[in-house]
């Protein structure tokens, strides 16, 4: 599949008659909200755990020296917390551009921290999408962060930024934790 998944995700739902849609972020949509929206709630959605695993081509790095970005990798009893945005469907025209280096809209099952549940909609970019890069030992997947940067700033200002939000929301995630100690640790010159 192209990287470039804007058409695919404008033909991919009919919101015509739909006044809201629930938008579950889990990476750059939990700390960088340059869409409008209705209401915000922290939420979690299972099966899926989050993974610096898709190239960014487009914002935290170039074509030549692309940095990493998050998807969601699927991992039955996974659970993957993050911030869940109560949206009207013309804010998608704007996500999905933003969105567009490999991400498609899928339908997913979002659990509020009160236990409730609602459907909505998450950006996950699959492994058959071109800019997906994959796994890689972590600390090599912090030196290409330290390394990138592209037109949305530092991809090294992605993941600190990130991490800081989940502890906010008080989530666990191992794997950007142990990224970010990897990142601080290259900056005081321990490796
Ligand atoms: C998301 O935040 O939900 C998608 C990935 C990203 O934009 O960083």
């Amino acid at each position: 599949m192209s990287a470039n998944t804007i058409e695919h995700n404008r033909n991919r739902y009919n919101f015509a008659g739909v006044e809201s849609v629930w938008l579950f972020g889990y990476g750059s949509l939990i700390y960088k909200v340059d869409f409008p929206f209705l209401e915000q709630r922290p939420a979690s959605i299972r099966g899926w755990e989050r993974r610096f695993w898709q190239g960014s081509h487009d914002h935290r790095g170039t074509p030549e020296q692309p940095g990493r970005v998050v998807t969601l990798i699927e991992k039955p009893g996974a659970v993957c917390k993050g911030m869940a945005f109560r949206v009207s469907p013309n804010v998608f025209e704007h996500l999905d551009v933003r969105e567009k280096n490999g991400y498609l809209r899928l339908s997913t099952t979002l659990t509020f921290d009160d236990g409730s549940h609602a459907e909505g909609l998450v950006y996950i970019a699959t492994e058959d999408n071109e800019a997906f890069l994959g796994h890689a030992p972590e600390a090599d997947i912090a030196r290409q962060i330290a390394a990138a940067s592209g037109p949305s700033g530092p991809n090294a200002e992605y993941l600190l930024r990130l991490a800081d939000s989940l502890r906010a929301l008080g989530a666990d995630c191992p794997h950007t934790f142990a990224l970010e100690a990897h990142l601080r640790s290259a900056d005081s010159g321990d490796s």
